[in-house]
């Protein structure tokens, strides 16, 4: 767990976190049809390393490239490829990470490009919504179930269903730490306290059919069951009193 409660220290790691917010300022102006993932990806390198930090999930157990694209039935995890195009019509979740002044911060949005269909417009706006409502639990004297209660909650009220493949995560020093965040709440589960400064990445992933998912051969990509579309947003925030700090 990192807690950060030093003034020089959070403004390091706010230093990391605004990297990432630059680069998804960047490509909500300029992600469009007729380019590839991978093309994508090696912008968002370029800037990450203009900027001064380093792509961190690049070699992560292997990761071979500094972001992960996921395009319409990609859960996450897409490895950016030169044989993948955006076209009108695509929803496209890109997750970065960054390591600079020495802290990890992480996280993740989705786009739609073009004219996309309105259930998928949906499915966009209540993993977004799903993601402030977790957010705005992170805060002193909570604990983690707060925050997956407030996630689970919003996306059942769409009646999409939450992925449980995977789950937020504690970052700041390393990028996965403890506490694991669900983004459902379980009996027996989620019982760390939030303490002042810990630095949380909430991530609700949202399947509009089934919430099962399958990984492809390449070892990494993770796809809809039902082939049905997925959403995906995230940030890195530190838990503050009465409110929790969006730093990407
Ligand atoms: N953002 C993802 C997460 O939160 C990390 C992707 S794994 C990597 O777990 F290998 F691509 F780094
Ligand atoms: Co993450």
């Amino acid at each position: 767990m990192t807690i950060l409660t030093d003034e020089t220290e959070i403004r390091k790691i706010r230093g990391s976190g605004r990297i990432i917010k630059e680069i998804f300022d960047w490509l909500k102006d300029n992600i469009r049809e007729g380019i590839s993932t991978a093309a994508l990806d090696r912008e968002i390198e370029t800037i990450i390393r203009q900027k001064g930090g380093e792509p961190a999930f690049k070699g992560y157990r292997g990761y071979p490239a500094s972001s992960c694209v996921s395009v319409n039935e990609v859960v996450v995890h897409g490895i950016p490829s030169d044989r993948i195009i955006l076209k009108d019509g695509d929803i496209v979740s890109i997750d970065i990470g960054v390591r600079k002044n020495d802290y990890f911060t992480d996280a993740a949005r989705t786009f739609a490009l073009g004219g996309v269909s309105e259930e998928a417009r949906k499915l966009i706006r209540v993993t977004e919504k799903s993601l402030c409502e977790g957010m705005s639990k992170a805060v002193v004297g909570n604990s983690i179930s707060d925050i997956s209660g407030a996630i689970e909650r919003t996306i059942r009220k769409s009646g999409y269903q939450e992925v449980r493949t995977f789950v937020g995560h504690g970052t700041g020093r390393e990028l996965h730490e403890s506490p694991e965040i669900p983004n459902w709440r379980e009996k027996g589960r989620g019982s760390t306290r939030l303490k002042k400064g810990l630095v949380l990445a909430i991530e609700p992933m949202v399947n509009i059919g089934t919430r099962e998912v399958r990984i492809l051969a390449d070892g990494w990509t993770a796809v809809t069951k039902d082939g049905k579309l997925s959403a995906h947003f995230e940030h890195t925030v530190i838990v503050g009193k009465g409110k929790a700090e969006a730093l990407t």
